[in-house]
């Protein structure tokens, strides 16, 4: 049998959820973004908010929908996970409740000391920014100071990284953040594990690192990332024996508090010189870092997907074993002071061996322009991380000057600092 499935949301993410099953199924789509990608891709495709649960519920019936895809946290944070399963949708996404280990930071911190999950940093949450300031002062060491909402991965400050505590102090001050998480410096290298989760199965993919700076050589402003690398195997080369596994963890501790947890579970963790430590989860697959895992996931994703809803156990994942290195094209001036109405040079031919996906772009006249958001991104693929930085990199040669690209992600020197940082901490 067929399955009817649809997908929520029109990001980069998407597009590579997108093309994960449109061969295996019947593809809807609904997004704010009319993604030109997964608009190929689907049978029909409608522009509707992904946070309004009542409407992305109402298209699922009335294209027939199997099951659903939920792609951005913020239509998690909406409810449309519980909207679709209570209109008899599967969505493969957390309802609201559970979601809250992603959209309420203080939250996350409290189930994982309430269930002693492993790789919790010291914290402290608090409601009053004065208080906040206070603490800082008191604390003596660095400090991430961490609003407990949704910020699109641009609100967290790390004291002594990029802010110092005077101005981590005006920060809060002239927030209107009403919580407020203030937690342990954590030094290391950052990477990701992302797993499918149903009916208590938990399967992870290959580790991923992003780069969340908006510079190359990790500098400016944090931005949603742009632009992440996996291995061959499951780890990257500055992990060691054990550190992979250590985090499968605690992943598994999560859902083994959440037995109903459903969807993506995704652990960013910090490889300190004490092993993993927990950044935070996400209740769905990262932006860019679905980018790299669909497309070397050999399992059809819609196995996966039907297993989940059946009550099945879900099916053992097999990778075709090839490194990934994806890259954002982003406006120029990204993320504080964008340049939209960049016209868009790459193209799914020019790409060549390449993978292109597209993320917040304009469709003018047959014609695609960037917006204020990431535009698309290239993912290369190959037997080692330097040939598929070097495919991704041929792709991005027609971009032209007006997108930029952090071109150091992937490459060997930005690989080799890593390892040598990870070095220096550990001996
Ligand atoms: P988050 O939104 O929680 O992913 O935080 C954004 C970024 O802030 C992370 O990717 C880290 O680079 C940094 N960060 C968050 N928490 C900490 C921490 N406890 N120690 C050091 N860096 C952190
Ligand atoms: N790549 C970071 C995120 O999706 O949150």
């Amino acid at each position: 049998m067929t399955e009817t499935v649809l997908l929520v949301g029109g990001g980069g993410r998407e597009h590579a959820i997108a093309r994960a099953v449109a061969d295996d199924c019947a593809l809807y789509a609904c997004a704010s973004v009319r993604n030109p990608g997964i608009r190929r891709l689907a049978e029909g495709f409608e522009t509707i908010d992904e946070t309004d649960a009542a409407a992305v519920a109402d298209y699922a019936t009335a294209v027939g929908a199997d099951l659903a895809v939920i792609g951005p946290e913020s239509a998690l944070e909406a409810g449309v996970a519980d909207a679709l399963d209570d209109a008899g949708v599967y969505a493969f996404g957390p309802r609201a409740e559970e979601a809250r280990l992603e959209t309420d930071k203080a939250y996350q911190r409290e189930f994982m000391e309430e269930h002693a999950i492993p790789g919790c940093p010291d914290y402290a949450v608090f409601d009053d920014m004065t208080a906040a300031c206070e603490y800082i002062d008191e604390y003596g060491g660095d400090l991430a100071v961490k609003p407990a909402g949704l910020t699109g991965g641009k609100g967290v400050k790390v004291i002594g990284d990029q802010v110092t505590a005077e101005e981590a102090k005006a920060y809060l001050r002239d927030s209107d953040y009403d919580r407020v998480v203030l937690e342990e410096r954590l030094v290391g290298e950052e990477f990701t594990i992302q797993a499918f989760v149903a009916n208590g199965d938990v399967r992870t993919t290959p580790a991923v690192q992003d780069h969340k700076r908006a510079y190359e050589g990790d500098e400016g402003p944090n931005t949603g990332g742009m632009g992440s690398y996996s291995d061959t195997g499951l780890s990257l080369p500055f992990m060691r024996e054990g550190d992979y596994e250590a985090a499968v963890d605690v992943l598994e501790a999560v859902v083994d508090a959440l037995p109903d947890y459903k969807g993506v579970l995704y652990g960013q963790f910090m490889l300190t010189d004490e092993g993993p430590k927990v950044v935070e989860f996400n209740a769905r697959f990262g932006d860019p870092e679905a980018m790299n895992t669909l497309p070397v996931l050999d399992t059809p994703f819609v196995d996966v997907l039907a297993a989940a809803r059946d009550g099945e156990p879900l099916p053992e994942l097999a990778f075709s074993g090839e490194a990934t290195v994806c890259k954002y094209a982003v406006p120029d001036g990204y993320p504080t002071d964008p340049d939209a109405g960049a016209e868009i040079a790459v193209d799914e031919e020019s790409a060549g061996d390449a993978l292109l996906y597209y993320a917040s772009v304009d469709e003018r006249d047959g014609r695609l322009y960037t917006t204020t958001s990431r535009a698309f991104a290239v993912v290369g693929r190959g037997d080692s991380i330097a040939a598929a930085e070097a495919q991704a990199e041929d792709a991005l040669a027609a971009a032209g000057d007006r997108v930029r690209i952090r071109h150091d992600i992937g490459k060997e020197g930005l690989l080799d600092r890593r390892v040598e940082h990870m070095d220096r901490i550990r001996d």
